[in-house]
């Protein structure tokens, strides 16, 4: 190994390697997984190599998570959950049997009978729009309302002092995921993130911290109801730190759309791990199955999107449905067909939407799967128990723990360190845990950097997370445990843990996946 390391590295390194020589004592299991391995992948990269990816890390990915190659992870790649899932064998045979037919294929008519299975009898009146993934929807649904909407589309003035302009419409949600969010921003419309008051408050027995602020979408609809053309919500909160929101809230904010005639749809990316924490977690649906609950959730919306790499249980896939009856298509009657155009322009027909008739098999077989509640208690008991890991290292986490991710808490994990906020340190966090063979994400004053400088109306409260996303049915709990132990040597010695500069992209937008950094 020719590169050189600097001292403060080589600590780290030294750490992690003890940690990782160490015998395990065996862990306690208190039920059995809900499936067993049907196959397996070796990795061909040893946790002992931390030199080589320090030098990985440094030379090639600029220690940008994004750029480093997955290949060389040996431990848990946690960058994100989204298609990342291991299939089952009842979706492999699936993609066997694929109907590779132009347009309209099996696998089209059978995601169509799904969706009347999975989100009830009343999606019979709906249309689908199949695409390649989560955000070509958001894509499609902004770009073609901005259209739709465009006689008010121009900006009004802001009543700040530099006479600026903000734009006039504005889509209010729970929590706006980053793409979704760059999404309606670029269609000039304001994405405006009402996270309910519990989210701020440190209680680990509040349930539906994701929940949407009801007061203040009360008020946005009875002071400015003209600029509000979609409200949104996203189960669970995935920005807002992965919290489920309660059938209560979605109950409620859909009588506040229905009373002010206005559309309201979902981002229902995990709209399965949502259901379970209303299941768990809510009074009156302890007795009903997944499925009713499935159909109650839904039976609130005019329409949804979803990435299916998520609760679909596929590796690629989304989908934009909408009902045909719906406040939607009465106040957006060319919708639809301007929908359609844009699709068959970008994507392809609408009935495959640019997969391969195969993956629409595997998708329904997925979304057969998550309604059972013997894969969803596993699911979510082992984020649980990642998150109990960490809680027991001393890692400040945000609670009550989520159904996808852990969120470490970058303030607290930094508390009392000197300039902390200088120096990035979530992204040095992440670029450490790289060098430890474990792949994170910093979702926190770097990614979300421009909403937290307060530059929009209302500044979006601070949000500082490294996120520690959990793959469906890829890990055992011994792999997550790994990371936990790597991050407790991290929060041991937080305060040496070098600061990282930006040497490219501080200034792009969406730069948190653009960027390049070195250690200072
Ligand atoms: N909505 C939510 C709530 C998401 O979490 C994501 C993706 C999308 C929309 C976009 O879907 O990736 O299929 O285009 N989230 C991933 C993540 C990328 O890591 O959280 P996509």
């Amino acid at each position: 190994m020719s590169i050189f390391i600097p001292d403060n590295i080589k600590f780290f390194i030294e750490k992690f390697r003890e940690t990782t020589r160490k015998e395990a004592d065996l862990p306690r299991y208190f039920r059995p997984r809900a499936y067993r391995n049907a196959a397996v992948k070796f990795r061909n990269c040893d946790i002992d190599e931390f030199e080589k990816r320090y030098e990985i890390a440094v030379d090639q990915a600029n220690l940008n998570v994004f750029k480093f190659p997955a290949r060389e992870l040996p431990g848990c790649d946690l960058l994100s959950d989204s298609g990342t899932t291991t299939m089952t064998l009842e979706q492999w045979s699936q993609l066997i049997l694929g109907d590779e037919a132009y347009g309209s294929n099996e696998g089209f008519y059978e995601l169509k009978d799904q969706i009347v299975e999975t989100f009830g009898d009343r999606w019979r009146d709906s249309e689908l729009f199949i695409f390649h993934q989560g955000r070509a929807c958001e894509h499609a649904l902004f770009k073609i309302l901005a259209d739709t909407i465009s006689s008010k589309s121009k900006n009004i003035p802001d009543n700040g002092e530099n006479n600026s302009e903000k734009p006039y419409y504005i889509i209010p949600n729970n929590g706006h995921f980053d793409t979704t969010e760059a999404n309606v921003r670029d269609n000039n419309i304001e994405p405006r993130n009402l996270f309910c008051d519990e989210y701020f408050i440190v209680d680990r027995n509040l349930k539906f911290k994701g929940n949407i602020n009801l007061k203040v979408l009360e008020e946005l609809l009875i002071n400015e109801l003209d600029r509000v053309p979609l409200i949104y919500l996203t189960v669970t909160n995935n920005t807002g730190g992965g919290q489920p929101v309660s059938m209560a809230n979605i109950r409620a904010a859909s009588e506040l759309a229905r009373k002010y005639n206005v559309p309201f749809f979902f981002d229902a990316a995990r709209f399965a791990e949502n259901v379970w924490f209303i299941n768990k977690n809510e009074d009156g649906y302890a007795d009903k199955s997944i499925v009713e609950i499935f159909h109650e959730m839904f039976s609130y919306v005019d329409g949804f999107h979803i990435s299916c790499k998520k609760d679909g249980l596929v590796n690629i896939g989304g989908m934009l449905v909408i009902m045909k009856h719906s406040c939607f298509n009465e106040k957006y009657p060319h919708f639809l067909d301007k929908l359609t155009d844009h699709q068959i322009l970008t994507e392809a027909h609408p009935t495959y939407g640019g997969l391969a008739g195969r993956d629409l098999k595997a998708l329904v077989q997925g979304f057969k799967t998550v309604s059972h509640h013997e894969y969803l208690d596993h699911r979510i008991n082992q984020v649980r128990r990642f998150g109990h890991a960490l809680l027991r290292n001393g890692i400040p986490i945000l609670t009550p723990i989520g159904g996808s991710a852990i969120y470490l808490k970058v303030d607290d994990f930094f508390d009392g360190v000197p300039d902390a906020d200088k120096g990035f340190k979530g992204l040095a966090l992440t670029a450490l845990m790289l060098i430890a063979g474990h792949r994170l994400c910093e979702l926190g004053i770097y990614a979300f950097g421009s909403h937290n400088n307060g530059a929009e109306h209302p500044p979006d409260p601070r949000v500082n997370y490294v996120r520690a996303a959990v793959p469906r049915l890829a890990y055992e709990d011994q792999d997550l445990c790994s990371t936990a132990e790597m991050l407790k040597i991290l929060l041991d010695y937080r305060d040496i843990i070098p600061s990282v500069e930006v040497t490219h992209g501080q200034n792009l937008s969406l730069r948190h996946f653009k960027s390049d950094y070195r250690f200072v």
